[in-house]
């Protein structure tokens, strides 16, 4: 992490886990656990319906609510959609696009994500875009090819000014719910990379100031040594987001 020229950011991706019911238990433990002053920005990203009750528990939590996927369209008959608008229109400060499992199980491609990230850009939500590659990638040693390739991607057309609200997100496909993290190294390479890919497009600066995320089973124990990265400015969190303590140890290990 580089505190001096971007902010740490700790964001949890609960993907289709809990319930609206168990937030508020959920938020009671987790203000137990919760440093004070909060060190980074803390998210918690739930399925859209349940971020009205994330909104009203995280209040006095200083925990901001996210949203995990968008409409690439702003209104009108595309049933089951859900638009930039209407998640702005009841709190929603974040939205992952480009996850890993959209891309896989919704066959999202490079061209979605970017027209989904300008979409909540619009409306004034935070894209956490998220970059990742498969393990065949991996050992074809196309990783650092094909990640630049989706960040380009992600961000055509998106202006210099826009990024500043951006996030990204580096979850290699292979880390994700397995267990197997990324070893610091190589998360570091590759985000070291997409800032490197983010200086060619907008320069310097803009650059520096973009936090980058590492996710794929980032957990209470590796989260220290990963964070310690200097092109790691965060977390994107599954599992361990779903555990009050667990998440909290995490939140906790910005504080370095
Ligand atoms: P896990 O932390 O469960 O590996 O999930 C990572 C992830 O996909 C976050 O978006």
């Amino acid at each position: 992490m580089n505190r001096k020229y971007r902010k740490a950011v700790i964001a949890g991706n609960w993907k289709m886990n809990q319930t609206a019911s168990g937030i508020r238990p959920f938020m009671d433990a987790l203000k137990e656990e919760l440093p004070q002053p909060r060190p980074c920005e803390i998210v918690l990203c739930t399925p859209a319906v349940m971020i009205p009750a994330m909104i009203r528990a995280g209040k006095d939590c200083k925990v901001a609510a996210g949203g995990q996927d968008v409409s690439k369209y702003e209104k009108g008959a595309y049933t089951g959609e859900i638009s930039a608008d209407q998640l702005a229109d009841i709190g929603a400060k974040y939205c992952i696009v480009g996850h890993s499992e959209r891309r896989q199980y919704h066959h999202e491609d490079d061209m979605l994500v970017n027209a989904k990230a300008k979409a909540l850009l619009e409306k004034g939500i935070t894209p956490i875009i998220c970059v990742g590659e498969s393990l065949e990638q991996r050992e074809m040693d196309l990783t650092i090819e094909y990640i630049a390739y989706q960040v380009k991607a992600a961000l055509y057309g998106i202006s210099a000014q826009q990024l500043r609200r951006c996030i990204i997100a580096y979850e290699p496909i292979w880390a994700i719910g397995t267990g197997r993290t990324a070893t610091a190294e190589q998360a570091q390479e590759v985000c070291e990379a997409i800032r490197g890919v983010i200086r060619k497009m907008y320069g310097a600066r803009p650059a520096r100031a973009v936090s980058i995320l590492y996710g794929g089973s980032m957990n209470a124990k590796n989260a220290a040594e990963l964070l310690a990265q200097p092109d790691i400015d965060g977390g994107l969190i599954g599992g361990a987001s779903l555990k009050p303590a667990d998440f909290a140890a995490i939140v906790k290990a910005t504080n370095q």
